[in-house]
């Protein structure tokens, strides 16, 4: 008893009983871990997890989306094809490369769901290290690039209807990004927070009035909030595919919109600005303001990559500008876009709008 009293002797006593505990700890994390890594092999063949019968294996989205969501279960999609991943600066390395040098927007790439609908896209994004699932379709081949309006290209478009369908029923608010989107700042900044708004799309050309249905949209970049108004639209939507011949879910979505589905399913639907959610179609006004560009008005994968990239220059150029110059710069002519219409280049000075 003298000895504990010794206050020297008994923090040494107390060290020893600390010591022994901490390797006593790690010893057994030690042991548990082995453990665990020799029952992963048996219990689940990862690979053969994730490339085979992952659609019809429920969980295997739910867990995708849990993984990547925030907190408040939002999340972010986009669809890739091979088409989108080959090649050494595909659409998906500027996609990602947009991340990288915006504004606040590198943090975002954790919450990003990449859906890939061949195993080539989906060996890239693996090999990316991002979230990533795979989506199957029977009998489809969804390797190729689609040729804008081409059977295979409507195809790829409604089954992505029906997978994102799926997300809203199982209660999650989504982005939807088409790869083609360059995402210079955090776009949340700029989409409302209100409960009560159900779609947030962007527009081709934007009229000025965020509620009037006159604005052009554009399927390739909005927000969805997972409710019972939401699911029905994304229903009804896809009912239609068999129904539309021919036609691109966007043109069938138009089609709902002009014949009343808003007001027969009580939806609120804000059309963003372009000043915001930038495009080829109708160029952002303001570099300060600019939050997303989409390589739209544009027929093929090449020509969006190049002016793409164009693009990216353009507002790195930007943003090396002193904090406090007035100068507002110019977006470069998508001259790459607006000759994959077969139109000769375009003279300068002249604006472009399709
Ligand atoms: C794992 O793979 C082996 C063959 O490689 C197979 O026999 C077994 O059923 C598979 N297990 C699961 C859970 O898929
Ligand atoms: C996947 O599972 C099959 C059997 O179900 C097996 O033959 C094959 O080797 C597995 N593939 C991998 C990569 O584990
Ligand atoms: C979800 O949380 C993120 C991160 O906190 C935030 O930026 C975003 O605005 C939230 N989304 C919604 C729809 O509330
Ligand atoms: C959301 O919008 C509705 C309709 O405009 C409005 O009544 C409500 O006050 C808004 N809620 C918030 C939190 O701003
Ligand atoms: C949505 O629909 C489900 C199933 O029909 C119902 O249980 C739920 O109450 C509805 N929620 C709202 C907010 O209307
Ligand atoms: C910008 O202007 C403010 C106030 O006019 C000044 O304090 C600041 O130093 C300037 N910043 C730069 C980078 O010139």
């Amino acid at each position: 008893m003298r000895v504990m009293e010794n206050p020297v002797v008994s923090f040494a006593a107390v060290s020893l009983v600390f010591i022994g505990v901490i390797l006593l700890y790690h010893s057994s994390s030690y042991f548990t871990n082995q453990v665990i890594l020799f029952q992963k092999e048996p219990l689940c063949n990862q690979s053969n997890l994730t490339t085979t019968n992952v659609e019809a294996d429920g969980d295997s989205l739910g867990s995708a989306l849990a993984k990547g969501s925030m907190g408040n279960k939002t999340v972010m999609i986009a669809i890739v094809n091979k088409a989108y991943v080959e090649s050494e600066s595909s659409m998906l390395d500027i996609f990602l490369s947009s991340f990288w040098v915006g504004e606040g927007t590198r943090s975002l790439i954790h919450h990003i769901l990449l859906v890939a609908v061949d195993q080539i896209a989906y060996d890239r994004c693996i090999f990316l290290n991002l979230n990533c699932f795979r989506l199957q379709t029977d009998g489809v081949d969804f390797e190729g690039e689609k040729i804008y309006m081409s059977q295979d290209f409507i195809k790829m478009m409604w089954r992505r209807t029906q997978f994102l369908l799926q997300v809203l029923k199982r209660g999650y608010n989504f982005v939807f990004t088409d790869t083609d989107v360059m995402w210079l700042r955090n776009p949340f900044t700029r989409l409302s927070k209100n409960e009560t708004e159900d779609l947030q799309i962007s527009t081709d050309v934007y009229h000025g009035d965020p509620w009037s249905k006159r604005n052009q949209i554009n399927t390739g970049f909005y927000f969805a909030r997972s409710n019972n108004k939401t699911i029905s639209l994304f229903e009804t939507w896809y009912d239609q595919k068999d129904k539309s011949k021919g036609k691109k879910e966007q043109d069938v979505l138009v089609d709902l919109i002009n014949g009343g589905i808003i007001e027969h399913l009580g939806l609120r639907v804000r059309f963003l600005d372009t000043l915001y959610f930038s495009g080829f179609c109708e160029d952002s006004k303001d570099f300060r303001a600019v939050t997303t560009v989409h390589a739209n008005c544009c027929r093929s994968i090449h020509a969006k990559v190049l002016d793409l990239k164009v693009a990216l220059s353009d507002w790195k150029r930007f943003r090396k500008l002193d904090a406090n110059s007035t100068m507002n710069p110019q977006w470069t002519k998508h001259d790459w876009c607006w000759q994959s219409w077969g139109r000769p280049k375009q003279g300068n000075g002249h604006n472009h709008h399709v």
